[in-house]
């Protein structure tokens, strides 16, 4: 049984940090551990301190049971296109400039290349536990929305009117009549634009069956996930954690913890300077005991709302590039409820 972790919460709050530390703290309990990403920017290999990171799973050369791995959201769409439609389709598809368009700018097309990779990796049943940062994009929600969106985005009512119907009596309407007359609009237009469409929409209907059936599959993997919300004490990123706390029992499991990320030890709050000493030194002090008072205050507000567990990981002072830092940042301080996520020694298979 593979364990799922899904990291999620607002943009730059330390999702692939946390993803990553959690990881690795994973794989040294003696868990074949894969870590997934879609963050462009390749935090995650910088993270884990490695040069590159492809959209297959690789062992990190230095933590035997670690893997990791980054998607490319184009190309997962394409493997989309090509697990659920016939050879010559999916051929079509990935070459026409509407389904590239489409896998780059539909909201939701990073989240769902990201959910079907992941949920293939979970079923791959090759690793213990699987952590995926989710992506930022639409506010992180739509990574656990993006299956049914995506079904309603090839099986939509649009989609269903313009290219409905059987689809082999549709495609030879389509080649006998609809085409011919594309092709003189097309040539008013100056393209055979109309005609690009249209194959697109019909090609992308012909899916509908795997994706809707693939969107199931993932819904199931996911609501059989844990997760947890990462945010720090600032007001926006705190408003998206309270959004994840109100909608993911809908479509995932209630989060498992609230992750406060880059917080400031409870310890700033009663810091005092010694006599003597310089008064800019003392405001400094006081100004982070305050600072240590509020963000104390937003957990707690935080936890007494929404009923959260919440859990603390310190602002680091070092570059968090190396994986002993990482480990330690989630380690025995942090309160992590590792049993409760399936992430302890008891879930080493034997
Ligand atoms: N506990 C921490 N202490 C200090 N720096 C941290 C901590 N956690 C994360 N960071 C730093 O904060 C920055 C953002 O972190 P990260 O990339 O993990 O955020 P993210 O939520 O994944 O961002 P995005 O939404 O853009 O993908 C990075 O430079 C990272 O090193
Ligand atoms: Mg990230």
């Amino acid at each position: 049984m593979t364990t799922t972790l899904l990291v999620t919460g607002a943009g730059g709050v330390g999702k692939t940090t946390i993803a990553a530390a959690m990881a690795v703290h994973s794989a040294r309990l003696g868990l074949r551990t894969l870590v997934v990403t879609v963050d462009p920017a390749r935090r995650l290999a910088t993270a884990l301190g490695l040069d590159t990171l492809g959209t297959e799973p690789q062992p990190h050369t230095e933590e035997p049971l670690l893997w990791a791995a980054m998607l490319d959201a184009g190309a997962s769409w394409k493997a989309v296109a090509k697990r659920h439609a016939d050879p010559d389709v999916a051929e079509r598809l990935a070459n026409n400039e509407f389904f590239i368009a489409a896998s780059q700018h539909f909201p939701a097309s990073q989240s769902y290349a990201a959910a079907d990779s992941a949920v293939t990796f979970v079923q791959a049943k090759a690793w213990d536990v699987v952590v995926v940062d989710t992506p930022p994009s639409g506010g992180g929600i739509d990574f656990f929305t993006a299956p049914s969106e995506m079904a309603d985005l090839v099986g939509g009512r649009l989609l269903r009117w313009i290219t409905g119907g059987p689809i082999p009596g549709r495609r030879l309407f389509y080649d006998r009549a609809a085409r011919p007359m594309l092709r003189v609009a097309g040539s008013i237009l100056g393209s055979d634009l109309l005609e690009r469409v249209s194959e697109f929409l019909l090609d992308l209907r012909t899916t509908y069956d795997g994706v809707s059936r693939r969107g199931r599959e993932m819904e199931r993997v996911m609501s059989q996930a844990a997760t947890v919300v990462v945010t720090t004490a600032d007001p926006a990123p705190v408003q998206e954690a309270v959004r994840f706390y109100r909608e993911l029992p809908a479509v995932a499991s209630t989060p498992a913890a609230v992750i406060f990320n880059r917080a400031l030890p409870d310890i700033w709050i009663e810091a005092s300077t010694p006599d003597g000493s310089s008064p800019e030194l003392r405001q400094l002090v006081e100004w982070w005991s305050l600072e240590a008072q509020r963000q104390h205050d937003v957990r707690r507000e935080f936890s007494s709302r929404h009923g959260a567990n919440v859990v603390t990981v310190p602002w680091s002072p070092t570059p968090l590039t190396d994986l002993d830092r990482l480990a330690a940042l989630v380690g025995r301080d942090a309160d992590l409820p590792w049993e409760s996520l399936g992430i302890g020694p008891d879930s080493v298979s034997t």
